[in-house]
Parts: structure tokens; sequence; C-alpha cells
């Protein structure tokens, strides 16, 4: 197939750019701090915390000079034994276009060995994974602002909606397996103990869910699985409220409709879009994500 990139024997262990030479090594040997100062300098929110706990849920390298500056990094999240996101993929500005970011990307794919994978790519980097043989998906929105108006009080019949504990997880999970195309149990169980969820249910079954938790400049919203819009805007809403005149983000391929324009009048106005991009492992199944993914967790998880 024409572009596509052929793995076939693992990375050289360093590679001369420009006059640097630049050396890989495990994203946990990395100093935190470098590694927050890199997302730094491309301009992402991220903070210290939100990217330990990137460490905690992936795999992935950094590049370093020969001086132990951090130039580069790479990530990748098993979610099955077949699937993974990729994420954290940043070369530091004054580096680019010297083929790092390539580099990094054919560590990353040697160890995928093969899986399914989904990523979320920028603008800059869609040339790189288009010829990695990344196939273009969906456009992914990302709404962020300062909330303004939030409306706790629907003028319709509201479904019953209550905050979910600890014994609501597995339900979670297997809702969230369905919308996001495999069971990332795991990943959920990690992100329920540092959320806030509501979830919406009927005749004692869970139907929708929204988590809330603290990330990048505020708090994210995000995953959020449900129905129909009208669900949707039912489990976002009391999040919504809660972080009256606070920045909240929530990243979703919903473009139109009663939920995109909830959150647009809600003061979560499109910042920017990424474009959801997967590969076919080698003998794998598809990994399909279904249309009731309302809110993403993030970029790099998906
Ligand atoms: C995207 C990014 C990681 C690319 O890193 P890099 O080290 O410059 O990439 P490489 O040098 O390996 O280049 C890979 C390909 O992308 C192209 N490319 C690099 N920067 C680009 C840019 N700003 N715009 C368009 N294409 C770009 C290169 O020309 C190259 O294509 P080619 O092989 O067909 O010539 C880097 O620009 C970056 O960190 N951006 C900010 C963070 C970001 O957007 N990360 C992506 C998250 S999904």
């Amino acid at each position: 197939m024409a572009g596509r990139q052929v793995v076939d024997a693992p990375a050289s262990e360093s590679k001369l750019i420009d006059s640097f030479k630049m050396h890989v090594a495990t994203i946990e040997s990395a100093n935190l701090e470098q590694l927050h100062a890199l997302s730094v300098s491309v301009g992402w929110p991220l903070r210290s915390e939100d990217l330990q706990f990137l460490r905690d849920c992936g795999r992935g390298y950094v590049a370093h000079d020969d001086i132990g500056r951090l130039t580069g990094s790479a990530m990748w999240f098993p979610h099955a034994d077949d699937f993974a996101t990729i994420g954290m993929v940043i070369t530091s500005p004054r580096l680019q276009s010297n083929g790092t970011a390539r580099w990094l990307m054919e560590h990353v794919l040697w160890d995928c060995c093969g899986r399914n994978l989904r990523l979320n790519a920028t603008r800059a980097s869609r040339r790189l994974y288009h010829s990695l043989d990344f196939q273009p998906m969906r456009t992914i929105y990302q709404c962020q602002g300062i909330v303004r108006q939030a409306d706790s009080t629907a003028t319709t019949e509201q479904p019953p909606i209550r905050r979910l504990e600890g014994e609501d997880l597995a339900a979670v999970a297997e809702l969230d397996a369905g919308a996001f195309g495999v069971s990332r149990t795991a990943l959920i169980g990690k992100l329920f103990a540092q959320s806030v969820g509501y979830g919406l249910f009927r005749g004692g079954r869970l139907e929708a869910f929204a988590l809330c938790r603290p990330f990048g400049r505020g708090h994210v919203i995000g995953p959020v699985v449900a129905d129909s819009d009208a669900d949707a805007l039912a489990v976002i809403r009391r999040h919504v409220a809660a972080h009256e005149n606070q920045f909240l983000r929530l990243d979703t391929p919903v473009e139109t409709g009663p939920f995109a324009t909830f959150l647009s009048q809600s003061g979560l106005a499109v910042f920017d879009t990424v474009l959801a991009m997967s590969r076919r492992g080698k003998g794998c199944a598809d990994v399909v994500q279904g249309s009731n993914l309302y809110g993403l967790a993030s970029h790099a998880l998906g």
C-alpha cells in the first residue's frame, strides 16, 4: 500500500539529528519536570499530575541529547491485547522537522507489534501519521472555556440521574467498552478513582454516564457515553453547573445538535480540532467506535 511504513526490525538506539545526537530512553526514566517543560514548549496545558497519570497508564519513549535535555516523546496506551491508543507525541520546537517524531514513532510501532491503533492527530502531525498508514476517521472538537450561565434545570422532564458510586464501576466499564470499541476496564477504574461521575439509570440499568476530573487548566468532562443527545445532556448538565465561572473542557466528535449547542451556550466553545485516525493491526478484527461516545477521556487515551 502506498505510503505504508513497514516496521520489520527494531529502530536504532541513537540518531544524528542536525548537530545533535539523540538517544532514546523509556518514558519512565524521564524526569517529570523535563517532560512537563517539553509539553509546555508546544503549548499543551497538561499539569505534571496529568503527565504522571499518562505514564501510569501507558508506555513509551523519550529522546534526549548528549547532556540529558529532553527533546521528544511518544507514548502508547495498551487498552487490550490487540488495541492501543497513541499520544504524547512531541518534538521540542527548535528540533522539529528533523525526523525525531518519526524515529520515536518507529519505536512505538515496533512495541505495539501489530495491534489496532487509534490516535487523535493535531494539524502538525497529520502528515507524519498519514505516512505511517493511519487513516482518517472523524473530527474531534476540543470544546473549552469558562463556564457561564450554567443551567442545572432543564425545561423538559429529566431522566433519573444520580451520582455514581464504587459499586457502579463495572456497569460504567461495560457501557464504555460498547462505545469505545474495546474494554478498557483498568483505565476506567483509574479515571473513576479521580472523577466525579453521574449516571442515568432506567429500570435500575445504567444507560448513560459522564465522568469529570481535574485536568489541564481546570477540569475535563469525559468519558461521556449516551445513546442520545438528551441523555448525554442529562449526564453532563450537573458537571457543567458545578463548574460555573471555572475552566472546563470536553472533547467530542459531536459537531451539531442539542449537545453541541448546549456546550457552546455554556461557554465551552470549539477551541481546536484534531483528526481521529486509526491503523488496522495485522490480522486483527476492526475496532469500531460507537456513535454513543459523546466525550473522550483525553486525546491520548481516546
Ligand atoms: C507533530 C510533531 C510531533 C512532529 O515532530 P517532528 O519531529 O517535527 O516530526 P518529523 O521531523 O519526524 O517529521 C515527520 C513528518 O511530519 C512533517 N512535519 C513535521 N512538522 C510539521 C508541521 N509543523 N506541519 C506539517 N508537517 C510537519 C515532516 O515534514 C515529516 O513529513 P515527511 O516525512 O513526509 O517529510 C511536532 O511538530 C510537534 O511536537 N508538534 C506539537 C505537538 C503535536 O502536535 N503533537 C502531535 C500530537 S498527535
